[in-house]
């Protein structure tokens, strides 16, 4: 029975990214004025009136501790997730849009925010042993993987582009890497696919800018990742760059944020969270503040 609401929930779910993806073409400029707003939500002169606040309550209701909600992500990944130049990132040294996202599921929580950063391909065991409370992280949501946790429903669509030198034109389609050297984050969908489906020299990375840095480096002939990161670090590198896409071979993904299986509650609130953002523009105006906006992150 479960499973059957499951299945349905993810077919609305699907519906709804394909609604969000045609919303993203035309992404609604945000105000300066609701940016300011929700950054004003996060400053620590609020906390400590809001833990002002509670201390009162405190004083009259036995001791209530402030629930902590931990995110797992690995912080390479702009639009998504980076680390924001000289701090000022949304929440402390970090931003990008799944931290927006946390952020909105902390507050409705209310509870206060911890960010993990740590390796990809470890992220699936960090939840598992309880070490972070849920991953927002662009991750895919993937039958494998749905073997090991539950995911939200999905809030970004996305396919695997290829990253080439600028002056490369041997690279026009996903089979003319095969024989090449290939660098691709670790356990990400563009590992798998390079892996299982060509016959080219897969070489993982812990982290994403380490496979730009060796495509930089003349170490590798392309990258394979994540449409959006692809295009951040091209836009980053004009000169140098460019993006070969091959929507043939690289299926459609859809990333979701996971939890741990049998933490409904925790679900119910990430999925409500998702669908307010959604419903309400705020998650195609977010993309566009970390994409093209202020908070794109600087080079
Ligand atoms: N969407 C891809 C996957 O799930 C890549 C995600 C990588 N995320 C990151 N934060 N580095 O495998």
């Amino acid at each position: 029975m479960k499973k059957v609401l499951l299945v349905v929930l993810f077919l609305l779910a699907l519906g709804l990214v394909a609604g969000c993806s045609r919303e993203d073409e035309t992404p609604a400029i945000i105000a300066d004025e609701v940016i300011a707003d929700e950054t004003e939500d996060y400053t620590p002169e609020d906390t400590v009136e809001e833990e002002a606040e509670e201390a009162e309550e405190i004083a009259v209701t036995p001791e209530v501790e402030r629930r902590t909600i931990i995110m797992g992500t690995s912080a390479d990944f702009p639009p998504f997730e980076f680390i924001a130049d000289g701090g000022q990132g949304r929440h402390g040294r970090y931003s990008g849009l799944d931290v927006a996202i946390a952020v909105r599921i902390a507050e409705a929580l209310d509870a206060d925010l911890v960010i993990h950063d740590a390796a990809f391909e470890g992220l699936i065991v960090d939840l598992q042993g309880g070490s972070i409370d849920f991953i927002a992280a662009a991750m895919t949501i993937r039958p494998d993987r749905m073997e090991s946790v539950n995911f939200s429903i999905p809030y970004f669509a996305a396919v695997q582009y290829m990253v080439v030198m600028i002056d490369d034109y041997s690279i026009e389609s996903a089979e003319d890497l095969n024989g090449l050297y290939v660098a691709v984050q670790g356990g990400t969908t563009g590992y798998f696919f390079v892996s299982d489906e060509l016959d080219a020299n897969v070489l993982p990375y812990i982290r994403a800018s380490e496979a730009f840095a060796a495509l930089l480096g003349g170490r590798v002939d392309a990258v394979v990742i994540d449409s959006a990161v692809a295009q951040r670090f091209v836009n980053a590198n004009p000169d140098a760059l460019r993006i070969v896409r091959d929507n043939e071979a690289f299926g459609d993904e859809n990333y979701g944020i996971a939890v741990r299986f049998g933490e409904y509650d925790l679900l119910d609130t990430i999925n409500e969270v998702i669908a307010a953002m959604h419903a309400s523009g705020e998650l195609a105006e977010l993309y566009y503040y970390y994409t093209e906006g202020p908070g794109a992150p600087q080079d």
